[in-house]
């Protein structure tokens, strides 16, 4: 399918989506993140992609929200319209490994769709921030639930209260970015981390994405119990006979997804 606000390419079973509104630093309107909604949905479904890269451009991986768009909605609007909702839960039901690679601003929803990808690498010129306060709103694509799992509450509330944004630094020392890299190796840092997980048996990248999304949802023990059930149930694949025998064999898995 063609898209008028995604640059989309699939190159080595990974899926690489470039946000591309450049004359709004990628504002998230309803029609960019409907075709990212639809993307997702379509890259599940393509087994030719084993792992997706979700990109910006260097200035603005994505500025929130478009505020042009909804500066005059209604409450009734929103509400009857349930603004965000289907297209939000379609990119977090994706099953496929999510990387967000982030350069310059990540605002708002920009912060918050970067949250909803499975990690995220930035570059050292991202800035991350949940300043809808200053517009006399706050986060409303999940910023004050995610980012209070992911910094703690003194810096979310922070960030949130005061709108200030955090450099790629403080985010990776927070634990909100996995990695940072020079911006000139963003890219490369990103597609080489997603061609890895495309290496991998995509039962267990599934299971691993479930399972550490179930930690943000349950009890520790609740938890721990899932894991080991889908770990034992790991063992009646035969991508867990490839990988231990390989192992044993000394030699590179094959892994068939089965
Ligand atoms: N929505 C719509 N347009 C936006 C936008 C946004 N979120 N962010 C930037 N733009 C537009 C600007 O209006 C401008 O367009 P024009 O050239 O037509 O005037 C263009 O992008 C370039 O922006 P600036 O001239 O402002 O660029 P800058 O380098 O001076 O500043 C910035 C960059 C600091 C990111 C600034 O653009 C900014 O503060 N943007 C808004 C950030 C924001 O408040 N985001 C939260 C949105 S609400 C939200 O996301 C709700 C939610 O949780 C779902």
């Amino acid at each position: 399918m063609a898209y008028k606000t995604l640059i989309v390419e699939i190159e080595d079973h990974v899926g690489l989506i470039r946000l591309n509104r450049p004359d709004a630093l990628n504002a998230l309107n309803s029609q960019l993140i409907g075709e990212l909604a639809k993307c997702l949905t379509e890259m599940g479904a393509n087994d030719k992609v084993r792992a997706i890269v979700v990109t910006g451009s260097d200035k603005a991986f994505a500025a929130g929200a478009d505020i042009k768009e909804m500066s005059e909605k209604s409450f009734v609007d929103v509400f009857a319209g349930d603004m965000f909702t289907d297209d939000h839960d379609t990119i977090v039901r994706c099953r496929k490994p999510i990387i967000a690679a982030v350069a310059g601003y990540a605002l708002g929803g920009g912060c918050e769709l970067a949250m909803m990808c499975d990690f995220i690498i930035a570059a050292d010129t991202a800035k991350f921030g949940q300043p809808e306060i200053n517009l006399g709103v706050v986060a409303g694509l999940g910023g004050t639930q995610r980012l209070t799992r992911f910094v703690g509450k003194s810096k979310a509330m922070d960030m949130h209260l005061t709108g200030r944004f955090m450099d790629a630094e403080e985010a990776e020392r927070s634990g909100l970015v996995s990695r940072v890299v020079p911006a000139k190796k963003l890219m490369d840092e990103a597609m080489d981390a997603a061609r890895k997980i495309a290496e991998k048996s995509a039962i267990s990248t599934m299971v691993v994405k479930e399972a550490v999304n179930r930690s943000y949802e349950t009890t520790l023990t609740e938890g721990i119990l899932f894991e080991r059930r889908v770990f034992y149930s790991l063992f009646a694949t035969e991508d867990q006979k490839e990988g231990m025998g390989a192992f044993l064999e000394k030699r590179e898995p094959q892994f068939r997804d089965k």
